[in-house]
């Protein structure tokens, strides 16, 4: 903001903007997994004080004992993060000492596959009590165009103790106000090629002080933060990136099952196709979609559009083409076995790999859960292995309650299925000792051997 634009802002936010900029403003996060933890760690290193809040107890435990509980965070980081003063808490009242507000908490989809908002919801039912004059709030979940102006800011506004009000659309108001924003949140875990504060971050406001403040904290930790004109602009932007991801993820993996019919390596095909130094970005087949974002963001805006009578063709189509991915992997092993004399029924399976994506610890939606269900439906007893789960327990749709089996003995397999394509297993080791190797990811990509089933 330029200093001309500054000197009209009301005093409460001056302070606040001046606060940001000098980093002494206190940073409160709520939702410390995924996405609040990595970001908590961001600010805390640009020098800002950082409380993090969490109804897990577990989490707010290990963080006060320094301990990571996320693969990829080391617990150097908590512990360096800490020396700079960041605590974790549950308790809300802490909120009101912040400057400005990070919501982070999980948007997934209800059983019936519809928006479930009941974490956003209830987060801001706790913290609106200890909002305070002045504040900036941002949520940062991914959620439909309107989360934040209908759901957010009316709860926020119901609940404040001392009657504060979001800064309305039109004049700057001295006193009696908090600002609102949403900023998406474009994390890509395991993606190491992208330093974070690297990558863009879009903030819109839900009026211009609330998009100049929010701005101008995340510019304190990424290189660029990108000012768009409200909150559902913002909200929007980052569905359109999941479904943009979506779509033509399940576009590659239409293609893959007609390449497979026609003899025609799909992998080969996309690796000549990226050669275009334009219009052409490549996306890769695999065994169906997996995480917090691309199997659910999507369903998110069409169950929006419907207040609208529109119908989201493509995402609908994405949808089904992705989901019937794993039932196509159940039928890879079934045509696998059989070339061995082998039925499904009574024959014993080692997947490889339970994360939805290589060398990451989430689960989360996971394409192997579904096809483990799959396969034990029809009689196969089916084991796994993956570096970073030791078990895996209760999920939200499966009670697997596995234990991972070590990587030897592989010739006692009828067959070895690999889902995801960590980079630490030996795959030309696992094919040469493996009676059957069905591979989702082309993980075996230039070995050569007859016991490989590409699928
Ligand atoms: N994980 C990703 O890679 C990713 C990427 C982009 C966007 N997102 C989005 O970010 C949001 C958060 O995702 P995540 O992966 O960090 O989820 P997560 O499940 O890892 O973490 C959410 C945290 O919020 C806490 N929480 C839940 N309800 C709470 C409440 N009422 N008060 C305080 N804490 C509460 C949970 O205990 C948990 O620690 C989601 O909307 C997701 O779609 C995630």
């Amino acid at each position: 903001m330029s200093n001309n634009s500054q000197a009209v802002l009301p005093k409460i936010a001056r302070e606040r903007l001046e606060r940001i900029e000098s980093r002494k403003a206190k940073v409160g996060i709520i939702g410390l997994g995924y996405v609040g933890l990595p970001l908590s760690l961001l600010f805390s290193e640009a020098g800002f004080t950082v409380t993090g809040f969490d109804i897990d107890d577990k989490k707010v435990t290990d963080l006060a004992a320094g301990r990571s509980y996320i693969f990829r965070i080391p617990a150097e980081e908590i512990q360096s993060a800490r020396s700079k003063g960041f605590t974790a808490t549950s308790d809300f009242s802490k909120l009101s000492d912040q400057d400005a507000v990070i919501m982070c908490v999980p948007t997934p989809l209800t059983e019936h596959r519809e928006p479930d908002l009941s974490y956003v919801e209830n987060t801001a039912k706790s913290a609106a009590p200890w909002i305070r004059e002045g504040q900036i709030v941002i949520l940062e979940s991914t959620t439909y165009p309107g989360t934040t102006e209908e759901l957010m800011i009316p709860v926020l506004e119901a609940g404040s103790s001392a009657g504060l009000k979001v800064q309305s659309k039109g004049s700057a108001a001295e006193k009696g106000v908090f600002y609102v924003a949403f900023s998406p949140e474009r994390e890509d875990p395991g993606n190491t090629s992208v330093a974070r504060r690297d990558i863009p971050k879009v903030v819109g406001g839900h009026e211009p002080i609330a998009t100049e403040l929010a701005a101008t904290l995340y510019e304190g930790i990424f290189k660029r933060a990108i000012r768009v004109s409200s909150t559902n602009v913002a909200e929007m932007t980052k569905l359109l990136e999941n479904i943009y991801r979506c779509v033509n993820i399940a576009l590659v993996n239409e293609l893959k099952l007609l390449a497979l019919r026609m003899g025609v390596d799909i992998w080969e095909v996309i690796d000549a196709a990226s050669t275009k130094p334009f219009g052409f970005h490549p996306f890769y087949p695999g065994p169906g979609l997996g995480g917090h974002c691309i199997p659910i963001d999507p369903f998110y805006l069409s169950w929006k559009a419907k207040e609208y009578d529109f119908n989201t063709r493509f995402i609908e189509l994405a949808g089904e083409v992705n989901e019937s991915m794993p039932a196509h992997v159940v039928q890879s092993v079934a045509k696998g076995l059989n070339t061995h004399k082998k039925a499904m029924n009574g024959s014993k399976i080692l997947m490889l790999g339970m994360a939805y994506k290589k060398d990451i610890d989430d689960l989360r939606e996971s394409p192997s859960l579904t096809v483990i269900e799959l396969l034990r439906e029809q009689g196969a007893e089916v084991l796994y292995n993956d570096p970073y789960f030791p078990k895996v327990g209760r999920g939200r749709h499966y009670n697997l309650n596995m234990t991972c089996t070590p990587l030897d003995k592989l010739d006692e397999y009828d067959c070895v299925l690999i889902m995801t394509d960590h980079s630490d297993y030996n795959y030309p080791e696992i094919v040469s000792k493996s009676k059957l190797v069905v591979d989702t990811r082309n993980a075996t990509k230039g070995l050569k051997a007859a016991n490989i089933v590409r699928c």
